[in-house]
Order: C-alpha cells, then structure tokens, then sequence
C-alpha cells in the first residue's frame, strides 16, 4: 500500500511543479487532496486493514497527506509571485491619458448674491430672520397699514391661495412677524421669494427681496439714508452714490424710493439706466406709527427704519444679467457661467 502512496505522491510532485496558474492548481488541489481524491480514498480504506497495521499506516498517510499540502502551499506562493512579475511587466499606466472630470455644482447667482447681503448685514450686526411664502391677509396687507381697496390686493397684482390665503407680494410680512415676537431692539434684514401677477424682460411672477427693519430708541431718517449708502458700497464699489426720491407705502411714512448710480455708466446715461444715469434699487422709510400700534409696540418710545431691496434686480446688476428671465429657466448653459 505504501508503494501506491508514493506512486501518487511522485505524480503530485510533477503535476504541482509542472502547473502554471493558480486555477490549476487550485484543480490538482481537489484532485490529490478533495474527498473524492485517491489519498481520502486510503482513509477510507485504513477501517479494513488488521488493527495492528493502522496506527503506522495512518501515519504514513498523514504524512504524505501533509506533504502534498505543503507542496500545493509553495507552489501557490511561486505562482502568486509569478503573477505579480507578469503584471509588473505588462501592466502600464498611461500618464497622457485625459484624468476623470468631476461635475461640479455651483451656486445659483440669486443664491451667491443672497449670501453675499447676508454677508454685508451680518458683519454690521443684523441677523437674518425668515417668514413663509404662504401668507395670510393680515401679515401681506392689513397689518402693513394697506387699506381695503388698495390695488396690490386686486387679483390681477396677487396670487391668492384662497380667500385670505396669499403668496406674499413682498417680505415686508416677515417685518410684522419679527416685532409681533420681539421687543425692540431689533435689527434684522429677510431676504425671500415673493410673488406678483406679472411677467416680463425685467419682472418675474417669482422674484426675490431682502427686507430690512431696525427699531430702537431714537433711530432716525438719516440713520437710514446711511445704512443704504454704507450697503451699496460694499456691494458695487466705492464709486456708487445712492440717492432717495420721495415715495408712499402704506406701511412706512416718510418714505422713499432709492436708486444707485448707474454701474455701467456711473451717471451719463445709457442703454441699462435708459438715459436717466440712475437705476432703481428698492423701498424704504420709516415704519408708519400705525403699524407699530397693530404689532404692539410703543411708538412714544421707539422709531424704526425698514426697506425692501430686489435681489434679482442685485445679481442681474453685479452680474451683467441682461433679462430677468434668464435667471429662473434653469439653463446649464447660463448657470455654469457662475
Ligand atoms: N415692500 C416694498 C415693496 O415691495 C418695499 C419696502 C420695504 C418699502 C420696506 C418700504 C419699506 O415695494
């Protein structure tokens, strides 16, 4: 019986040397050494032969057994290393090739110029509060001093939800939710969509603003007029003058309108300020005592100035954004300018 195990281990031997991948190996793995292999076939046969001659011959096999393992174990490391060499050799990595480009997204422009006021307010000590798109009557118009019959409430100017139900024309709604939660001090800019029934080159059924209110013991007129001018340097350049012409908001009395200087132009009239050398940048004035009454805060004590930029109207400016619509059609084409 000892002959027959040599026998199959001298063909082991050969094999195992003579195979040149891992896959055969892995074949003569199960041929001398899986269940169905002749050396477990000797197992088998150890139960048949007398008791005396099982312990020497079991031990033979393991033996062998353990041979052809090592053998299989060598040879697996040679080949490995083998492989390795190979791929050293024949493997290359061509550095002209083009590198994998990575889609990166960017900010929208309304988004960054959004960020960029926040900036401004902020480091001058605002903070930023917020109101909902879905409005009552009350926050948009009533507690904003507008009366009944005034024409921002007719259909054709406001989108209504339902019967008191409204997207805000404007975020001067935010400056009621502010003081309705707050005593003053306060010092706040909200910037948000808003939404008008209209739709052309330079206005959108959705546009955005960012509305400011300060309320504080003596705050002044003046102190408004500078905050404007301090925001519209900071934002267009140390050039920029702004100026106010008289205006009327329910809610705000005196009131304002304020136009910068024409940034391409700076003041000689052109195509963007259509002549006038001035470009029209949003409302402001003092808050109306009635509406401090409404929010229930003391009007002997306290004044306060709020005003209402567009934002849409900023970034079209600062990014030379000739139609208004360009901004909200989401055309990769124009968005991947930013
Ligand atoms: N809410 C006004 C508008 O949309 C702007 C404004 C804000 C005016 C605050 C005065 C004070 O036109």
């Amino acid at each position: 019986m000892e002959s027959d195990l040599i026998k199959i281990y001298d063909a082991a031997i050969k094999q195992i040397e003579a195979s040149n991948s891992l896959n055969d190996l892995n074949q003569l793995k199960s041929k001398y050494l899986g269940k169905k292999s002749a050396v477990m076939a000797f197992m088998k046969k150890l139960g048949q032969l007398p008791q005396e001659e099982r312990p020497a011959f079991g031990q033979k096999l393991n033996e062998y057994k353990n041979k052809i393992y090592q053998l299989i174990a060598d040879r697996e490391i040679k080949l490995k290393e083998l492989d390795y060499k190979k791929s050293l050799e024949t493997d290359t990595i061509d550095l002209t090739m083009p590198g994998r480009t990575f889609q990166r997204g960017s900010l929208h422009p309304i988004s960054r110029t959004m960020r960029e006021i926040e900036d401004i307010f902020i480091s001058m000590g605002f903070d930023v509060a917020e109101g909902p798109d879905v409005e009552d009557e009350f926050h948009n118009f009533d507690a904003l001093n507008t009366p009944q019959d005034h024409p921002a409430r007719d259909l054709s100017d406001t989108f209504y939800v339902d019967k008191d139900v409204l997207l805000r024309t404007q975020t001067s709604t935010v400056q009621i939710r502010v003081m309705e939660n707050h005593q003053p001090p306060i010092r706040i800019i909200s910037p948000g969509s808003c939404y008008r029934n209209e739709n052309d080159a330079s206005h959108s059924p959705m546009f955005h603003q960012v509305e400011a209110l300060v309320i504080d013991e003596g705050v002044t007129f003046v102190d408004l007029r500078d905050m404007l001018n301090v925001f519209v340097k900071r934002m267009f350049g140390e050039r920029i003058e702004s100026r106010f012409r008289p205006h009327f908001f329910p809610f705000t009395e005196p009131s304002a309108e304020m136009d910068i200087i024409c940034v391409k132009c700076y003041g000689k009239g052109c195509n963007l300020c259509k002549g006038s050398g001035w470009l029209e940048m949003g409302g402001a004035g003092m808050v109306d005592p009635n509406v401090f009454k409404i929010a229930g805060i003391d009007s002997e004590k306290y004044t306060g100035y709020a005003f209402g930029l567009g934002i849409d109207r900023i970034a079209m400016l600062k990014y030379k954004i000739p139609d208004m619509r360009l901004l909200f059609e989401n055309d990769l084409r124009f968005l991947k300018q930013f």
